[in-house]
């Protein structure tokens, strides 16, 4: 028997009631079903109890100790003359369906996403019908290539505020993440006289085979414990970096460095892209400031939600010198004349109302104390190994010791059911390069960080304890 209805509210809740119970028995099993699989997510409000006891015909003290029940389990939040909400926590599981790898893995330390269990939804929910009401009907028109108005100006002052950019709203473009932002810029670059781009080695791949398809040749950046060094840079039209975190390896421009870089753009009148990709998370000192501050007509600022919020928003920003900005917002108008509107504005929102900035706060705070647990259990289990890169963002690069490659652990892994990646692909060519072992210590559910902590302590514990035995 299923049974359909309308919350007073406006959600529709299509719940099924398994046959053969009583009624209130079978509204308790379908509720915490729904919970449970997801499809009513933490934050959401359910119906009043008398409007769902009118719509399922039951009495509405049916409906009232069922919540009662379910808010005992924790499944659900009940205030006094609040409307009752899904409750945040373990037994709320993602609504997004988990992909085929996480389904095998015991430990998901995959490079490049935040803990998608901490999206806030609950914030995302409020912020949509806020944006929605305050959007004048030509707002919903044809897209501006260049993203929101609204966004616009409100990123501008919020870039301004936490990362130090200096820039307009009319000089932003909003892409589609990062990833389509580089596509873009670089697009840009080689419609103008530009033929090559420097990228850092190592690097993501992606984003190598990015520059390729725009038809610029990649020249590798060096990287070492002060980030990229500039020889590279002198010999191509424009470089990427990710100055505050380099990605992979984790270090931080230095400040001769980045006076330096900004000092080589201005002097050849050319480009430095800024990856910002994890600044707002750093741990041991404040946020470094971006580069963009010190040379905005020669740095674009490129900025992303997909480690603050979700990567699955594919929300991102560019901040543009004026020399760039026509034949960037052309190049976007030929890729897809515009990004989502309304995620623009609910995003706006999110900030405006100071909830992106509790999040972050909140976010750095649980991934600082998950780095400090990763740094504990690798001194545990495997005191042999060093790691790096961990002043900031959401991964860490582990070094082995000289008997340990990196296809060693990550066999072990591979049976262990631990998902890590090996630092070989981030290298530009086939050549000589420094192994190692990249850990996405914010991918693991926050309820399931302990436990893939554990795995991995073990396995990297087993790895190098085996292989110091047959040395
Ligand atoms: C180095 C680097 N840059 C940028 C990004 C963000 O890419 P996007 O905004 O396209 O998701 C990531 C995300 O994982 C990254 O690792």
């Amino acid at each position: 028997m299923a049974d359909s209805c309308t919350s007073a509210g406006g959600i529709d809740l299509h719940l099924d009631l398994p046959p053969g119970r009583g009624r209130r028995s079978a509204l308790e099993v379908a509720l915490r079903q729904a919970i449970r699989d997801g499809r009513l997510a933490p934050g959401e409000w359910l119906p009043s109890s008398r409007a769902l006891a009118v719509q399922l015909g039951v009495a509405r003290g049916t409906v009232v100790e069922v919540y009662a029940q379910l808010a005992a389990e924790g499944y659900l939040r009940t205030r006094p003359g609040a409307a009752t909400e899904v409750a945040h926590g373990p037994h709320a599981p993602s609504r997004v369906t988990a992909e085929p790898v996480t389904a095998r893995v015991v430990a998901d330390f995959r490079l490049g996403r935040p803990d998608l269990s901490m999206f806030p939804r609950a914030e995302w929910l409020r912020a949509l019908p806020r944006a929605l009401q305050t959007t004048a009907h030509s707002e919903l028109g044809p897209a501006d290539p260049r993203g929101s108005p609204r966004l616009r100006a409100v990123l501008a002052n919020y870039l301004g505020r936490v990362r130090g950019v200096l820039t307009t709203s009319e000089h932003i473009v909003i892409c589609s993440g990062f990833t389509q932002g580089l596509r873009l810029v670089c697009d840009a670059l080689a419609a103008g006289t530009a033929r090559s781009i420097a990228l850092e080695n190592p690097c993501l791949p992606d984003h190598r085979a990015i520059a390729e398809a725009s038809g610029l040749a990649v020249v590798p950046l060096d990287v070492d414990g002060s980030g990229a060094r500039p020889e590279g840079f002198t010999r191509s039209a424009a470089a990427v970096l990710a100055p505050a975190h380099q990605a992979p390896l984790g270090a931080t421009l230095s400040a001769e460095r980045r006076a330096e870089f900004a000092r080589i753009a201005a002097a050849r009148g050319v480009y430095l892209v800024e990856d910002d990709y994890d600044g707002e998370f750093r741990y041991d000192r404040h946020p470094v400031g971006a580069l963009q501050g010190l040379a905005p007509e020669h740095v674009i600022y490129a900025g992303s939600a997909s480690k603050s919020l979700a990567p699955g928003l594919r929300l991102g920003w560019l901040a543009l010198p004026s020399g760039l900005i026509d034949a960037v917002i052309e190049a976007k108008r030929r890729a897809d004349r515009g990004t989502d509107v309304l995620a623009q504005l609910a995003f706006a929102e999110l900030i405006e109302s100071g909830a992106l900035d509790r999040h972050i706060r909140r976010m750095r705070r649980r991934y600082g104390n998950r780095r400090d647990a990763l740094i504990a259990t690798l001194a545990r289990y495997a005191p042999a190994v060093s790691i790096h890169g961990i002043a900031a963002g959401l991964h860490a690069v582990v070094s082995l010791p000289e008997h340990i490659s990196e296809a060693d652990v990550l066999t072990a892994a591979q049976q262990r059911k631990v998902a890590l990646t090996g630092l070989t692909p981030f290298w530009h060519g086939t050549g000589h390069h420094t192994e190692g072992i990249v850990i996405g210590y914010g991918t693991p559910l926050e309820h399931e960080y302990a436990s893939a902590l554990e795995h991995l302590g073990q396995l990297m514990g087993a790895v190098t304890k085996s292989s110091t035995e047959s040395h």
